[in-house]
């Protein structure tokens, strides 16, 4: 019989899952370290999210472990490497908020284009301003996606639902170009995307070669009046070349879900009427949350057969 530990809070359907395949699950969701290095023993799985930590000291009682299931993304509060060496299997759920996260570039993007925020705020301080908010439509504008995998490829195919145009720009696009023609979509270099998008949103991992990858160079290449989505991770878009950007008028609008600096983001930014922000909420969903329960639950029983 397989013994599961789940020690952090997840949602319901995933324990729900893994008791109608059979295993015995154990929701210890406010477990202590002290007391998690006494019980680990006891177990086949710990299904966990950011709070519970899985370290060396805590993986080296863990005579019983075959695996550890982080429902979520992130992997830093277990020790991989010590895993691997131990043969414990590491699953997690990357797939989970990517459509959360691509509804939220879309609504930031509209955001944009219709002024939805500065209107709200001046109405509750019971301004009526309906000449100043004059927008734009997306459909008929050009979208940039640059790095079109999960979440990339999610923005794109409501971008074109929308009207949109949509060049994609990744460094894996020969794996990828098959998704780029199936919604209808371009591939293109990124110097051709720079300079024909209207929009550009960029969806990489914050990587040496990611990081300030949309900075001074590749902001001159744009046209003027160009809007920005970073709903990725902070960092990727230069926070510093941006705010140059808003000032010159090149930039007219930014989105940013991801700050260089959370959860203090550089006020200088944030305060500005042009720039729409939201404290990295990009995976907040109830379905995103649901999808990172039952992901995990559903490898876990692949994985135990
Ligand atoms: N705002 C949020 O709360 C939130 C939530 C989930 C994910 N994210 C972030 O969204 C981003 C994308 O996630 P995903 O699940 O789509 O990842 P993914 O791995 O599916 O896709 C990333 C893509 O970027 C491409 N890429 C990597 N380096 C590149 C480069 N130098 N130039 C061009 N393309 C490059 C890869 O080839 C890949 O296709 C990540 O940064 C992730 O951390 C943010």
């Amino acid at each position: 019989m397989v013994k599961v530990l789940v020690s952090d809070p997840i949602h319901e359907d995933g324990v729900k899952i893994l008791r109608e395949a059979g295993h015995t699950v154990d929701l210890r969701t406010e477990i202590t370290a002290e007391e998690l290095k006494k019980v680990v023993e006891g177990y086949d799985a710990v299904v966990l999210r950011s709070r519970t930590k899985l370290t060396a000291e805590v993986l080296e009682k863990a005579d019983r472990l075959k695996a550890i299931a982080r429902a979520g993304v992130g992997l830093d509060n277990i020790d991989t490497i010590y895993a691997e060496e131990r043969g414990i299997e590491v699953f997690n759920s990357p797939e989970a908020p990517c459509n959360t996260v691509a509804e939220l570039v879309i609504g930031l993007m509209l955001s944009m284009a219709r002024h939805i925020s500065v209107a709200d705020s001046t109405m509750k301080q019971g301004r009526w301003e309906k000449n100043r908010l004059t927008g734009i439509e997306l459909s008929g504008r050009t979208l940039g996606v640059i790095g079109f995998g999960r979440i990339g490829y999610t923005v794109g195919k409501k971008a074109r639902a929308l009207g949109m145009e949509v060049l994609a720009y990744d460094v894996l696009m020969d794996k990828l170009r098959r998704f780029v023609e199936e919604i209808g979509a371009n591939d293109v270099d990124l110097d051709t995307l720079l300079a024909e998008i209207d929009f550009v949103t960029v969806h990489v991992p914050l990587l040496p070669q990611t990081r300030h990858m949309i900075s001074a160079p590749q902001f001159e290449k744009m046209k003027d009046g160009v809007y920005v989505v970073n709903a990725a991770r902070g960092g990727i878009v230069d926070e510093a070349a941006l705010k140059a950007a808003l000032d010159s008028g090149k930039v007219a609008g930014a989105a940013l879900d991801v700050y260089e600096s959370e959860p203090s983001p550089d006020p200088e930014l944030v305060e500005r009427a042009n720039v729409v922000c939201t404290p990295h909420i990009g995976a907040g969903s109830v379905e995103a949350q649901r999808g990172n329960s039952t992901i995990v639950a559903e490898k876990l029983i692949k994985f135990f057969g």
